[in-house]
């Protein structure tokens, strides 16, 4: 028996049980190597097996094709924010990008300090509480990429329509990745921090196209992208207790019945937490167009502080936790990644409806 509780963090947030339990399990003795995984060498057989099997795996969940990389990174999503930008650059230093939040924002001042930055699309005016259309005539013929994130970590926004253009598209998929299908070839590049669907913190998944590595040459080694593909993301020691723990999420994932499964029971999650909100007299979804909600983060509040702060201490006491909005929207946020089972969002529901029938 454990005490574990619901935890709805954004990141890093809760990983399966099951994957824990087994980490446990060969903590001390990993396969009879009477060593730990974090005591292996990273050149060891058995580390390179678990290297080979994560990419298998990932490339199985997510049909990622023959001609992209899959490189296991250190510096968070937002080293991605510079080292994207420097990859991808072409000679005209132009870079489209769309303005959907904070994390755009910061994606967006990184790609400024290299070159030309255009914002071809923005949701600001409603702090960003929509997916804003993007007219194909605002992106630049020869723009080197354009560049969105596809799910909004803290406003509870995703795209459901890509936008229509031939320049190569880049995507920050930190929050979104794994949590439903989607089309890799839609993509030149896609990056994610692994703390809320991959795995802990301490490794980036880039996935990308043969013919966006090596474009840029004399780059600073750790910037560079070839030098991770040529060595298959061993150019200097990855994270590779992290690369374990993201090897035994992807197992997990496949058990479940691949992306595909965990996109059904994402979908029915956030149904049911944001039904809850939509039919109560006291809370307000922050995202109000169903298409462009989040399956994975739900921000939404109260009008008073004071009710907002009594639904999270009284949450927490039914083992609802780390549900505290973020302080630029505010109120709540249920951040309900893959690892959150359906009960968790199931209880969720049910503890703001009983809240609303006691306080509106
Ligand atoms: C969408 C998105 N991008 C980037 C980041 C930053 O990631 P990291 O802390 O791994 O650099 C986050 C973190 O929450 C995020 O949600």
């Amino acid at each position: 028996m454990t005490n574990r509780v619901y935890n709805f963090s954004p990141g890093p947030a809760m990983l399966p049980e099951q994957v824990l339990a087994k980490a446990a399990s060969e903590m001390l003795d990993y396969k009879g190597s009477g060593m730990s995984v974090m005591e292996l060498s990273h050149r060891s057989v058995w580390f390179s097996e678990i290297m080979d099997d994560a990419q298998h795996l990932l490339r199985e969940l997510m049909h990622i094709p023959d001609n992209y990389r899959i490189l296991f990174l250190q510096g968070g999503a937002t080293m991605q924010f510079l080292m994207a930008p420097m990859n991808l650059m072409n000679e005209s230093k132009k870079m489209d990008y769309v303005n959907t939040g904070a994390w755009s924002k910061k994606a967006i001042a990184e790609a400024k300090k290299l070159g030309d930055v255009k914002v071809v699309a923005d949701s600001s005016d409603k702090t960003f509480s929509y997916i804003p259309v993007i007219d194909p005539y605002e992106i630049r013929k020869d723009a080197a990429f354009i560049h969105i994130t596809f799910n909004n970590t803290i406003y509870g926004t995703r795209f459901t329509a890509l936008p229509d253009t031939d320049i190569p598209l880049i995507t920050d998929m930190s929050s979104g990745i794994l949590s439903e299908v989607i089309d890799v070839r839609d993509y030149a590049l896609i990056y994610a921090g692994a703390q809320k669907n991959i795995g802990p913190a301490g490794v980036t998944v880039v996935i990308v196209r043969d013919d966006m590595i090596g474009k840029n040459a004399n780059l600073p080694s750790m910037l560079d992208y070839k030098k991770y593909a040529d060595n298959n993301s061993l150019f200097n020691t990855p994270p590779t207790y992290a690369i374990y723990i993201a090897k035994l999420v992807f197992e997990f994932l496949k058990k479940q019945g691949g992306v595909e499964a965990m996109e059904k029971v994402n979908r029915e999650k956030a149904k049911m937490v944001y039904e809850a909100i939509d039919n109560s007299k006291i809370f307000c979804a922050h995202v109000a167009s169903e298409k462009d909600r989040s399956l994975m983060n739900i921000p939404f509040f109260a009008d008073s502080e004071e009710i907002n702060s009594r639904f999270l201490s009284e949450a927490e006491q039914n083992g609802l936790l780390t549900l505290k909005g973020h302080r630029s929207v505010g109120g709540m946020r249920a951040s309900i990644y893959n690892a959150m089972p359906l009960e968790g969002c199931r209880k969720l529901a049910a503890f703001i409806k009983k809240f609303d029938s006691e306080n509106a």
